[in-house]
Order: structure tokens, then C-alpha cells, then sequence
């Protein structure tokens, strides 16, 4: 599986850390920035990342801002992208399980790394389940599309 990394600023620490975690395990990573502390705009890199999804570049995204919350609003407003915000485990798990979620939002000065690098395992290694999920997940795809209007 071939993950996109983003982040702003407020991130680029955590994403850095994220990059060699996940290089290590052999999971490849295109990084779409940014590339150093020096402040940035996070839509930009909210975008980015998505965008290499949408692309089918990578089959994943995980995106860094400071609390994770403009990073993650911004993913989110490109179609086909799920983006979970995740401070725990649990919730990283049943974002794949239940939400299917093809992006994952970290708060790089809110969860600290050795938290931050274990909701990335559980993130990676967790499938969809499926089933009655699945016509969930269709339905935000229909508010998507405006068809539940
Ligand atoms: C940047 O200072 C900060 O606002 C950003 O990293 C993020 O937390 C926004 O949601």
C-alpha cells in the first residue's frame, strides 16, 4: 500500500516522524509536503493530499496540522475522501472498519508521537468491513453527489 503524507507547519514535525515510522516498515510514502516548520497555509496541503488519492496515486492519505482539524475539513471537501480526525485507537479502528476512511487526520501539538505512530498501525492494518457499512458509506457518497436533497 502506497500512503500520501501532508502537512502544515504545525505538522511537518509529526508527518516527519510518520514518513521514517511507516519507511521502515517497507510501506512506501509520496510526500506532498510541506517540507520544513516555516508557516504555510494547511487547505494547500489538505488538497494535496487528497488529490494524490482521488489521482490514484496512493491508495491512503495522512494528513498533520496543528490540531488536525483544518487539515482534515479541508481533505474533506474533495470528493470520494473520507477523512477521520483520530486522538485513540478505537476511533482509528472503526474509521476503516466501519467508515471506510482513506484518510487519516493527526493533531501533531495535540497526540503525542508515541500515541500518534500507534494510531497509524491500527489505521494501516484495518479493513472495511463492509456489509451494512457499506450502504452508510454509499449514502455520504449521495450527499456528496446532491442527491439527497
Ligand atoms: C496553524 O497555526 C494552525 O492553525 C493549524 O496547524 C491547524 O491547527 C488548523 O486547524
Amino acid at each position: 500500500m502506497k500512503i500520501a503524507l501532508g502537512s502544515d507547519h504545525g505538522g511537518f514535525e509529526l508527518k516527519e516522524i510518520i514518513k521514517a515510522h511507516l519507511e521502515e516498515k517497507g510501506i512506501e510514502v509520496v510526500d506532498c509536503g510541506t517540507n520544513s516548520s516555516e508557516s504555510v497555509d494547511y487547505p494547500e496541503f489538505g488538497y494535496k493530499t487528497a488529490k494524490a488519492i482521488i489521482d490514484g496515486v496512493c491508495e491512503r492519505g495522512i494528513v498533520v496540522c496543528g490540531t488536525g482539524i483544518g487539515i482534515s475539513i479541508s481533505a474533506n471537501k474533495v470528493k470520494g475522501i473520507r477523512c477521520a480526525l483520530c486522538g485513540d485507537c478505537y476511533s482509528a479502528r472503526m474509521s476503516r472498519e466501519h467508515n471506510n476512511a482513506n484518510m487519516l487526520a493527526l493533531g501533531g501539538r495535540v497526540t503525542g508521537r508515541d500515541l500518534a505512530l500507534e494510531i497509524v498501525d491500527v489505521w494501516c492494518h484495518t479493513e472495511f468491513q463492509g456489509g451494512r457499512h457499506e450502504r452508510r458509506v454509499n449514502k455520504i457518497s449521495d450527499i456528496e453527489g446532491n442527491n439527497m436533497i
